[in-house]
């Protein structure tokens, strides 16, 4: 396979190690460009697990790009080695860093030149990325990408506006540069999420209630609900799979799909952790958003109430690549999690909380076994929110074997207590507490049993 795209053949300038395309001059600046820069140059380990990088963190701005929580949107997903990707609006490299430690390929474009350079510097080391300074208008419309990755953009292409047209436009312009039966990623936050309805600011405009009304005043982004940001994708020629996750996609601990919700009520109530943080503005505190996502779950209608979404979008309509995972088909990667009702991965050689390795897939292979994050160190997480585990606790066991191997049983069984007054929120709740380990409805698969074991920090 060779290593070059139709945009690494444009014939441009070179600044600062990034490949200017264009001056779009956005304005998108979070002022903590120039710390960064100083940080990721002075740093020895870049990568996207990086410890040393993951404590210069000082404040939110410098979070958002260092810690390895921020990889955990895409690592759940199965991701060839000899994939090409694009990443559209790249920021300051967290995901690039993952995408380049993981792909033979990545492009990686960013509009403002400050941001561009800092992902540049993250990634220094690595011969697989690109960085150029501009926007997707930029990209060649040439079908060369097994994967487009658009994480926390989407939301700002149209500047704010309500109109669809912007958006449309911006994910038919993904659609031109993938190949066929190539995945878009896209990772964008819910207007109607839990943790809105519960009285926390809306990210982008750190008003109260915002998007519930609609993004009635000025925003300089939107998002979409589910059903709404479906309807885009297959406008745009993708058909599509939405992923729920928590406590958003920015430091996800918990990635959910549709299975998962339908499969057991225990785990989609328990796996999120709540109160979600708030990372710049505290809420008000209108409503328990523990209980109000449990009521969500209860009544069968969760999925749309996630805090953000993760949605892999197919191009074409050729032979689909089935439930496999880690397997190619059609000449393409499937990036679909299939086997994955729900992960939490830890960064490899660093903490490993949650992962859950369902046998749920109908496709070939041997069931997935063991727990994709690899050896969990013994390091405590310095980045997540306290009370985590420091082991994988979720793995898969074998069909007819206890879940835990360890003796260990639910004190919440389907027939059993919901929570109970002393445990109003799954994050006050002792994780080995409530495994859904005898519980015959969390099996999801035909070829195994779900892991289903939890385990205390
Ligand atoms: C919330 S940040 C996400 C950055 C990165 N994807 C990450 O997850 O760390 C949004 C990024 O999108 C970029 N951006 C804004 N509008 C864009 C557009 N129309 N095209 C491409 N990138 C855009 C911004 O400059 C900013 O770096």
């Amino acid at each position: 396979m060779t290593e070059t795209t139709p945009l690494r053949e444009l014939d441009v300038r070179t600044v600062d190690g990034c490949r200017v395309l264009s001056s779009p001059d956005l304005g998108y600046a979070d002022g903590a460009e120039q710390r960064l820069y100083d940080i990721v140059q002075a740093a020895s380990d870049l990568s996207s697990s990086s410890l040393e990088l993951a404590e210069a963190a000082t404040d939110w701005g410098t979070t958002y790009s260092l810690v390895p929580t921020r990889a955990n949107v895409v690592r759940g997903l199965d991701l060839p080695p000899d994939a090409k990707v694009l990443e559209i609006g790249c920021g300051c490299g967290p995901i690039t860093r993952y995408l380049g430690e993981q792909c033979a390929v990545v492009d990686s474009v960013e509009p403002m030149p400050a941001r561009a350079r800092v992902a540049r510097a993250r990634s220094r080391d690595l011969t697989s990325v690109e960085v150029f300074v501009g926007t997707l208008d930029d990209v060649p419309a040439v079908p060369t990408y097994d994967v487009v990755m658009v994480i926390g953009v989407l939301e700002y292409v149209g500047l704010g506006v309500l109109d669809a047209d912007p958006y449309l436009t911006f994910l038919r312009q993904c659609h031109a540069v993938l190949k066929d039966g190539g995945t878009l990623v896209v990772a964008i936050e819910n207007p109607l999420g839990v943790k809105y309805i519960s009285g926390a600011v809306e990210d982008h405009t750190n008003r109260p209630f915002d998007s519930l009304e609609g993004y009635a005043l000025q925003s300089p982004a939107r998002t979409f609900p589910r059903q709404v940001l479906q309807g885009l994708l297959a406008d745009s020629g993708f058909a599509s799979e939405v992923l729920a996750a928590f406590p958003d996609y920015k430091l996800p601990r918990a990635v959910m799909n549709d299975t998962m919700f339908r499969a057991s009520e225990q785990l989609a109530e328990g796996l999120p952790r709540f109160p979600s943080p708030d990372y710049l503005v505290p809420r008000l505190n209108l409503a328990d958003e523990g209980l109000t996502w449990s009521t969500l779950v209860a009544s069968g209608v969760a999925e749309h109430f996630a805090n953000s979404f993760i949605a892999l979008a197919t191009k074409g309509s050729g032979p689909r690549c089935g439930r496999a995972t880690a397997t190619r088909c059609c000449s393409t990667p499937s990036v679909s999690p299939s086997t994955r009702c729900a992960a939490r991965s830890g960064a490899a050689g660093t903490t490993c909380t949650w992962c859950v390795v369902p046998s749920i897939r109908s496709g070939p292979g041997p069931p997935v076994t063991t727990c994709p994050c690899g050896t969990p160190s013994p390091r405590p997480n310095l980045w997540s929110p306290a009370g985590i585990s420091s082991r994988c606790s979720w793995r898969s066991r074998p069909a007819g074997r206890s879940c835990c191997g360890d003796g260990r049983t639910s004190s919440r069984t389907p027939s059993g207590p919901r929570w109970t007054s002393s445990r109003t929120t799954s994050s006050s709740l002792p994780a080995t507490s409530w495994s859904p380990s005898t519980r015959s409805g969390a099996t999801a698969g035909t070829t195994g049993t779900p892991c289903c074991c939890a385990a205390s920090s």
